[in-house]
C-alpha cells in the first residue's frame, strides 16, 4: 500500500474508568479493525505494570514511554482502534501525533460512573492515596478541557457497552 495511504485510526481518549480499553475492543470488533491498547503496550514494552513503571521510573518516563509508544503505534497503524491511557491528552505532542493520524473519540463520564469503576481497584498508581475520590474529581476537573478538544465527544453515563459502541459508530459515520 503507498505510503500516502490516509491514516484513519480511531483513538479513545477520556479519564480512568471511563470503558476505554472494554468499549475499545467491542468497537474494534464491529468494525472488525485491529486493537491496541496503549497501556498494554507500554507494559509489554517495559515488561512490567503500570504501577510498578510508576514505582520505580516515576511519571515523567512513564509520560515519555506513552508518547514513544502512541508514536509507534500510530505509525504503523492505519485503521485501527487505540485505547488510550487517561493522561495521554496532557501533552501537545501527543494532540499532533492523533490528530494526524486519525480521529479523538471522547468517552465522557461523570464522576459518579468513574468512581464506581475505579473505587475498587489498585492498578491505577495516581488513586492510590488515601482521598481517592477527591483526587479522582479533582483531576478530572483538571483536565475537562484537555479531553474536550477531542473531535467527537460520547457521553456515555447510562448506557451499556454496546450503546456507546453505536454510537460511536453513527458519529463516525455521519
Ligand atoms: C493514567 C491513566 C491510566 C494509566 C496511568 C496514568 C492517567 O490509564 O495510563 O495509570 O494519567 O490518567 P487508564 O485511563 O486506562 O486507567
Amino acid at each position: 500500500m503507498s505510503e500516502h495511504r490516509k491514516k484513519e485510526n480511531i483513538y479513545l481518549v477520556g479519564f480512568m474508568g471511563a470503558g476505554k480499553t472494554t468499549i475499545g475492543k467491542v468497537l474494534s470488533k464491529n468494525l472488525r479493525l485491529p486493537f491496541y491498547d496503549l497501556d498494554i503496550e507500554i507494559a509489554s514494552f517495559c515488561k512490567s505494570t503500570i504501577k510498578d513503571v510508576f514505582k520505580n521510573k516515576g511519571e515523567d518516563f512513564f509520560r515519555d514511554t506513552e508518547t514513544k509508544i502512541l508514536e509507534s503505534v500510530s505509525s504503523k497503524s492505519y485503521n485501527a482502534v487505540i485505547s488510550t491511557g487517561g493522561g495521554v491528552v496532557l501533552k501537545d505532542e501527543n494532540w499532533q501525533l492523533m490528530n494526524s493520524n486519525g480521529k479523538v473519540v471522547y468517552l465522557n463520564a461523570n464522576i459518579d460512573s468513574i468512581w464506581k469503576r475505579v473505587k475498587s481497584g489498585s492498578k491505577r498508581p495516581l488513586l492510590n492515596v488515601e482521598n481517592a475520590f477527591e483526587k479522582a474529581s479533582e483531576l478530572l476537573t483538571l483536565r475537562e478541557k484537555f479531553y474536550r478538544k477531542a473531535d467527537i465527544t460520547i457521553d456515555t453515563d447510562g448506557l451499556s457497552v454496546d450503546e456507546t459502541v453505536g454510537k460511536i459508530v453513527d458519529s463516525l459515520t455521519l
